[in-house]
């Protein structure tokens, strides 16, 4: 029987929040794709490309040198040729030092992921709502919800299991699936949004920060609203720089003592030498 277990990891995007992370026990990190709405502003993952991937993911291991990082293949980097998909994710090892990369899909990427983790790396595959395949899916909704919708989605979780992925994760879906993932395979079952049975729990930082601001799923838990302090503090800047109150005297560096005199005689030298008065 499988050990159960409780693997804590969230998003990250950047070198301050890596470290933070790391810092309060995070057990893994995920340099997700989510970066595309969550730092770029786009509407979806869909233009994430892997350059901006790469580079994203290079920063969260230098903040988090000690924790597992996952890095997530964005879309149309998995999707041509298999040979491709495998130097791809050879990128993330070298460029970045990753433990693990991460790709959307289920039966239909099978292929994939069997040759990546044939050449030596580990795969975590991702089911359920694949945020890659929104168009498809009819946009951001939970999956799952009927018996042939979920018996689809345990299909896709046997697949990418027997295809040699090391552990899946499980986006929004009900938790009675989720569960019966978890129990049948021997691999562990990260859930988003996929109930308590899941073997971990992962959740994108801005959302548990409190800092996204375009929507908010059912299954986000905000623990702080960063947004709104970050507002306030935004226009006590404002304010305070307007009003003349910032920088005050604590804030600025003077001049050593003597200096200043020193330099009245030095600008009377350079006028009299320049003809100047
Ligand atoms: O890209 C991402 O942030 C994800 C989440 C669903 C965890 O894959």
């Amino acid at each position: 029987m499988k050990k159960k277990l409780t693997a804590v990891w969230m998003t990250a995007y950047d070198f301050t929040t890596a470290q933070l992370a790391e810092k309060a026990g995070m057990d893994m990190l995920l340099v997700g794709d989510s970066l595309g709405m969550a730092v770029y502003g786009y509407p979806g993952t869909v233009p994430v490309t892997l350059e901006q991937s790469l580079y994203h993911t290079e920063a969260v291991r230098r903040g988090a040198p000690h924790t597992f990082v996952i890095g997530d293949m964005p879309f149309g980097t998995y999707h041509g040729s298999v040979n491709d998909a495998v130097q791809n994710a050879v990128q993330y090892h070298k460029k970045c030092g990753v433990d693990c990369i991460k790709l959307e899909g289920g039966v239909r990427v099978a292929h994939i992921i069997r040759a990546i983790a044939d050449s030596g790396m580990l795969v975590m595959g991702h089911i359920g709502l694949t945020p890659q395949s929104t168009g498809a899916l009819g946009g951001f909704k939970a999956q799952g919800r009927t018996a042939e919708a979920a018996q689809a989605i345990i299909a896709d979780a046997e697949a990418v299991c027997a295809a040699g992925a090391f552990s899946i994760l499980v986006e929004a879906v009900p938790p009675e699936v989720a569960k019966l993932i978890a129990q049948e395979l021997p691999i562990p079952i990260y859930g988003i949004g996929a109930g308590v049975d899941c073997d971990g729990q992962v959740m994108i930082v801005s959302d548990i920060l409190g800092i996204f601001q375009a929507f908010t799923p059912k299954f986000v838990k905000k623990y702080a609203n960063l947004g709104a302090e970050m507002l306030k503090v935004f226009e006590a800047y404002i304010a305070d720089v307007r009003s003349g109150a910032f920088p005050a005297e604590e804030h600025t560096y003077r001049m050593i003592e003597g200096e200043m005199q020193k330099l009245a005689k030095l600008r009377k030298k350079t006028r009299a030498a320049g003809g100047k008065k």
